[in-house]
């Protein structure tokens, strides 16, 4: 069975095409980090305006490279929450006019869901029951998930998402955006003795907290100068270096306490923060003590992508779940 996915929730647009949910024929993104980086940050007006401009491109590089027809498609998937809703409109406004020109279902997708099945893409699908880290710019929560679809969160950030906190410590330090990454290349030049910062609520339970964390890196750049970007590199490389250690250690200890007390050997990480090389070879390091098996999507599944999307929707489709034309973009995830 043949999906077209659209992700247009955030500041990609992207477009895929994948045969029963793991088998990916295209996948073609186009990022508007080059727009929103003069701002800091993404701009939602600037978000909407580049998805009209590069949508229909995207559609077209997407079908031309999968050698496929629109023809083909048995059904189109599309993230339609949450994320900024002016983004989530040209999204759902394309599928919607592919599902009624080609007459075939359409289905809608939580985005922060399908962030999951980038690792179904990865080349080996994990099986249920599994513990889930969704760690991205705007979540970051730990579930028990039994089936598609069917998951019991066990803990979620009171404040920030750890990608926010990464990039609003990358543009306090003048860094650049996303920080993220930036913060990773960096963070591994670094010394992580040289500055120790807290790790918040380590003792209660599998919720998390990173608004505290930022506020501890900001002031002590503020205690070492006034002006951030007069830190000499290598102060910045141990900062970061410091920060990274602090919130990759808090998510994987929770994680691991999560399987260990849900007695789950499997382990699955997604979201934009996956790609954290840090992350990803702690974690592989605390699975190997606790003989469990780590899923981590390959990089280009980790930050927003299409082809997510539409591998959730194959497995939705395949349980029945499917929507019409009056489906709503929506801002919002509420748990
Ligand atoms: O999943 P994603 O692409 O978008 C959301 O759904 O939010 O995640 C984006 C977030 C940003 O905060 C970005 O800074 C972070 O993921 N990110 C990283 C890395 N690559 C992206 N954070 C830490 N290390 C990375 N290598
Ligand atoms: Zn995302």
């Amino acid at each position: 069975m043949l999906i077209l996915g659209i992700e247009t929730s955030c500041d990609e647009t992207s477009a895929s095409i994948v045969r029963d949910g793991v088998e990916v024929h295209s996948n073609v993104i186009i990022s508007q980090i080059k727009a929103h980086k003069v701002y800091g940050g993404v701009v939602p007006e600037v978000a909407s305006r580049k998805h009209t401009e590069n949508i229909s491109f995207v559609l077209d590089k997407c079908f031309k490279d999968a050698n496929l027809r629109p023809s083909d498609m048995d059904a189109v998937a599309i993230a339609n929450e949450p994320g900024l809703f002016g983004a989530l409109v040209v999204g759902c406004a394309a599928a919607k006019t592919f599902s009624f020109v080609n007459d075939i279902p359409l289905i809608g997708i939580n985005h922060v869901l399908g962030h999951l099945y980038g690792n179904y893409l990865s080349g080996k699908a994990p099986e249920f029951p599994y513990i889930a880290l969704t760690v991205s710019g705007g979540h970051t929560f730990i579930s028990k998930v039994t089936d598609h679809l069917e998951f019991e969160i066990l803990g979620s950030t009171r404040d920030d998402a750890a990608g926010e906190a990464y990039d609003k410590v990358a543009r306090f330090l003048g860094l650049g955006y996303p920080g993220g990454p930036i913060v990773d290349k960096l963070a591994a030049q670094g010394d992580d003795s040289m500055f120790v910062f807290p790790k918040a609520m380590q003792k209660d339970g599998y919720d998390f907290s990173f608004s505290g964390l930022k506020t501890a890196v900001i002031n002590k750049v503020l205690s070492l100068t006034d002006e951030p970007e007069t830190l000499s590199e290598k102060i910045v490389m141990d900062l970061c270096a410091g920060f990274q250690k602090s919130v990759v250690e808090i998510l994987v200890d929770k994680t691991i306490l999560a399987a260990k007390n849900n007695n789950i050997n499997n382990i699955v990480v997604a979201g934009g923060v996956s790609a954290n090389k840090a992350l990803r070879s702690f974690f592989q390091q605390k699975c190997n003590e606790n003989n469990f098996e780590l899923f981590i999507p390959d990089f280009v599944y980790c930050t927003d992508n299409a082809a997510m999307i539409a591998s959730l929707g194959f497995f939705k489709y395949k349980k029945g779940l499917t929507d019409d034309l009056t489906l709503k973009a929506s801002p919002s995830f509420v748990f």
